[in-house]
């Protein structure tokens, strides 16, 4: 899988991404929000945020860093902040989130939604949301995984080279995940539409690993 397709694709679907990717996968969102930003203060980052959708969510008294590899999609999520006054948006930045540019430790929670399966490297991208959150931070990751339905799980298999060349892994099973990610998952939660989604509450206890 390839960056630029990613870019690609979603320069060409950011005016229509909240029209086909809003409501529907909002409880994701609203749940993965209230899980990580549970204290006043807090520091988090979200990372691939894309136009924002989530922002809204955030409590007023947290600082809410987001970042996305997308500039058009950030252009989406700047409108919102500015239309809804969010001003716990401390910043919205250009950035890949399997090299972040931010010091060890920077944020006491992070979140990840609909993004783990379009990046290129999901465990890289786990090792970073690790590394930039406190340790005993909390981690929260939405994303659609391998369905344990084998009809389903066929058509998924079939799609996956085509996806591939639009920035998506199809194929996403949530075991391989988890084990290459090194994440401490303390529970998963089916999300969104007949919880063919899942919810990932992850404790920042391991230290990260050294990718390079
Ligand atoms: C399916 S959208 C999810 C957007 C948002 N989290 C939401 O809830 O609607 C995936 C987002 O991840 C971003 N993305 C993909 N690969 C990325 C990468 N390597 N680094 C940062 N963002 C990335 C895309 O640009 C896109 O905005």
């Amino acid at each position: 899988m390839d960056l630029r397709d990613t870019i690609r694709t979603y320069r060409l679907f950011s005016g229509s991404y909240d029209i086909v990717f809003g409501p529907v996968f909002h409880p994701g969102r609203k749940e993965a929000v209230r899980i990580a930003n549970d204290r006043p203060g807090q520091r988090l980052l979200e990372v691939g945020v894309g136009t924002g959708l989530s922002l809204p969510y955030f409590r007023r008294d947290s600082r809410v860093t987001g970042i996305d590899i997308s500039a058009e999609m950030l252009e989406k999520a700047r409108g919102r902040v500015e239309r809804q006054h969010l001003a716990q948006v401390e910043a919205l930045q250009v950035m890949d989130a399997e090299h972040l540019d931010f010091e060890d430790n920077s944020f006491d929670a992070v979140l990840a939604l609909y993004v783990a399966s379009v990046v290129p490297s999901p465990a890289r991208f786990a090792a970073e949301m690790r590394r930039v959150c406190i340790p005993g931070g909390t981690i929260v990751l939405v994303n659609h995984f391998t369905s344990d339905q084998w009809a389903l799980r066929f058509m998924e298999r079939r799609l996956a080279h085509l996806a591939r060349h639009i920035g998506f892994h199809a194929d996403f099973p949530l075991d391989a995940f988890v084990r290459e990610s090194g994440l401490t998952v303390r529970e998963i939660r089916p999300s969104n539409l007949f919880g063919y989604w899942r919810l990932l509450r992850c404790i920042n206890e391991k230290p990260a690993s050294t990718f390079c």
